[in-house]
């Protein structure tokens, strides 16, 4: 398997995005015609972006929000499943950190996933994460539904 990482592109193709988002199971398909026109638009309004190719072929990314020297929170970071346990994810989350090392690092997560993070050197807290859900986007979290 030949990976190639890109850092510097942040417009991903928003078939290909989606696609990736639908087959982990974060859309169900049915976004609105506006919705999947400006479907990488928190991809390229954040600070930045890695994402992962074989070929052509979307198969990998992740995003951070970051001030760039005290706080960096990292989002949506998926694998398309044909090409999970092979080390994108982490060599996504690494290359993240890489760049902002002194940062200090957040990510929002569900109890399934924390210990992929943990080996990843995240530590649990118990700090409580306040939100006010996105107006646009209602992302479907099929791994919150099973918990
Ligand atoms: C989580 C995810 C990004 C991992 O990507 P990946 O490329 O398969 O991960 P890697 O190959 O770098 O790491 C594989 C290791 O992580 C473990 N792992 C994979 N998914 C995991 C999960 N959901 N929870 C805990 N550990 C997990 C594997 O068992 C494997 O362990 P090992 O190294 O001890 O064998 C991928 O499973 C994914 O896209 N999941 C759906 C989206 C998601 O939940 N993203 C996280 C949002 S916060």
């Amino acid at each position: 398997m030949n990976i190639r990482y890109n850092d510097t592109r942040k417009d991903l193709p928003q078939e290909q995005l989606r696609r990736l988002f639908m087959l982990v199971g974060w859309s169900d398909g049915s976004e609105t015609p506006e919705q999947k026109e400006h479907y990488n638009i928190g991809f390229i309004n954040s600070t930045f972006v890695v994402s992962a190719w074989d070929d052509e072929h979307l198969v990998g990314a992740v995003r951070v929000l970051s001030d760039k020297v005290f706080r960096s929170v990292i989002y949506d970071l998926l694998v398309d499943p044909e090409y999970q346990n092979n080390g994108i994810g982490s060599e996504l989350v690494e290359r993240c950190i890489k760049h902002f090392p002194k940062s200090e690092w957040l990510v929002q997560t569900t109890e399934q996933v924390a210990s992929y993070y943990e080996k990843l050197g995240f530590k649990v807290n118990n700090d409580a994460f306040l939100t006010i859900p996105c107006a646009l986007f209602t992302v479907v979290h099929k791994q919150q539904e099973l918990l």
